[in-house]
């Protein structure tokens, strides 16, 4: 006992304890980004397909349903496929019940300096251990792009039609007058240790 004592103690004088202790953090944090990543592909992928389906079947009115009712049971499949808490977030949200919390804030706030900075949205991607209560947690958001066939919903110019269905569904919308390339939100996943 009394040696690893020792051995511990002669690391840390020389700074080892740390640098392993960083070291196997990281490559930690590496697996779980990697894990996270692959859980966005599975909300966002079958996301994206139900809603280019809807759009060409039946226009932006009859595709909202599936951004409203198919995006959360989506998100439901992804968590308990995977484990994971998954949902989407945004500095300007349609859905308050999708507002982000502090944390989630800080780094919507990180991505658009990002942005800022000249980085494309879909490189965007941050991810950390974080201890709230004495809980430890991985928490990941990966940005997420406007493209033109978000603009039927989000952009500057939509339909009277879709407004109406909009305006009936979230009269405090904030999610319009995007542009393509503009940061639309972020997926936001949590793994609990
Ligand atoms: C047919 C209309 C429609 C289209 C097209 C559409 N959305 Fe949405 N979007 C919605 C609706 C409705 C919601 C609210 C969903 C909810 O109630 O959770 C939403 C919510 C979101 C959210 C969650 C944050 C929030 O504001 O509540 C994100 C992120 C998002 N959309 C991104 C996109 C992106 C990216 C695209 C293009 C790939 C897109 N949307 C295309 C209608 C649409």
């Amino acid at each position: 006992m009394k040696s690893t004592m020792t051995a511990v103690a002669v690391a840390a004088a020389l700074g080892l304890a740390g640098g392993f202790a960083g070291e196997a953090q990281a490559a930690d944090t590496n697996a779980l980004k990697a894990e996270a990543v692959g859980v966005v592909k599975s909300f966002g992928g079958p996301l994206k397909k139900a809603l280019g389906g809807a759009m060409k079947e039946g226009g932006p009115v009859n595709a909202i349903s599936v951004c409203n009712e198919k995006a959360p049971a989506i998100a439901t499949k992804a968590m308990t496929d995977s484990g994971w808490s998954v949902g989407r977030t945004s500095l300007k949200l349609r859905n308050p019940s999708n507002a982000p919390d502090a944390w989630e804030l800080n780094v919507l706030n990180l991505f658009e300096r990002q942005k800022a900075e000249g980085q494309s949205p879909a490189t965007l991607a941050f991810g950390e251990v974080v201890e709230t209560n004495g809980k430890k947690q991985f928490r990941f958001m990966k940005a997420i792009g406007t493209e033109a066939v978000c603009l039927h919903c989000h952009g500057k110019d939509i339909q009277p039609e879709v407004t109406a269905a909009l305006d009936d569904l979230y009269p405090d919308d904030q999610a319009r007058g995007f542009s393509e390339g503009d940061i639309r939100g972020a997926f936001t996943l949590i793994k609990d240790f």
